[in-house]
């Protein structure tokens, strides 16, 4: 492995106990339980019908597989927008079920729900630049910062959520330029997708990184694997492997003891049937 450079922060995203352990086992910084699990994980279209049920489960079983990594679970969309009280309530809720720290989507308007997480004593992560929650009732998936407007609003939104007591911040697809000024204009680490490599830390959604999930192709992933075709071709070694009577092998059987069947055996010609004491 490459030395880490100095500040250097590595996310990726888990939903479920094996590859959760696989990744903090591999050394990442932040096993991060994203609402992308509603549609990686469950076949969702987006991210607004996950519960708190749903991520309450992910959280369980990722903080169940975590050695190491900080487990820091996303509040799905409708836990924490409507008052301050919802966010800190299903940020505990999130707590009980094994996350350090919660991550929600919003800058200015949210920093009043970050402050109140915060004061409760849980860790909380910003999300702004593309909010995938609320990009369907917005101006959809775009790149965001664009402009110097946009990108002014941005730098704005991320001193608010340092105010307020953040300790990171995702940036999702954020033009680099604006990504790096907002870099720059804040104390805490930007976590970047999609948004080039001023900041510090980096996320990408652990299906995407291993090529497990194609349903669209994402400019800002770099594929580290393609075990969809893994799994396929191994999946259908199996099928052949039962057509053709090579699976279960031998080795892969149990035995009787040793003399059982052939007393199995006697004990049925002489018609003594079970009662073989
Ligand atoms: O839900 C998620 O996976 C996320 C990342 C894309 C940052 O929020």
């Amino acid at each position: 492995m490459q030395k880490r450079q100095a500040g250097s922060i590595s996310v990726v995203t888990s939903y479920d106990y094996t590859l959760a352990a696989l990744c903090d086992g591999a050394g990442v910084d932040i096993l991060l339980v994203g609402d992308s699990a509603g549609m990686v994980m469950l076949g969702y279209d987006s991210t607004i019908p996950v519960s708190m049920n749903e991520m309450c489960m992910f959280t369980g079983a990722v903080s169940r597989a975590r050695r190491r990594a900080v487990v820091v679970s996303d509040l799905p969309f409708m836990s924490y927008q409507a008052s301050r009280e919802d966010a800190v309530r299903n940020s505990g809720r999130l707590v009980k079920a094994g996350a350090d720290a919660v991550k929600l989507e919003g800058g200015v308007k949210m920093a009043p729900h970050v402050k109140s997480i915060v004061d409760a004593g849980i860790p909380v992560m910003g999300h702004i630049g593309l909010q995938p929650q609320t990009a369907v009732l917005r101006d959809g998936y775009r790149v965001q910062g664009r402009t110097a407007a946009s990108a002014e609003r941005l730098i704005n939104d991320a001193k608010s959520l340092e105010d307020a007591g953040a300790f990171a911040i995702v940036l999702e697809m954020v033009a680099c330029e604006a990504a790096e000024e907002i870099t720059h204009s804040v104390g805490i680490p930007t976590i970047g997708i999609g948004s080039g490599n001023s900041c510090p830390g980096q996320v990408l959604v652990i299906q995407d990184m291993l090529g497990m999930y194609n349903k669209k192709e994402l400019k800002f992933v770099k594929r580290y694997a393609n075990l969809a075709d893994h799994i396929t071709e191994a999946v259908h070694g199996y099928q052949t492997d039962i057509i053709t009577k090579k699976f279960p092998a031998e080795e892969n059987a149990f035995r009787m003891d040793d003399g059982e069947y052939e007393m199995l055996k006697k004990g049925r010609r002489n018609g003594s049937g079970g009662d073989l004491g």
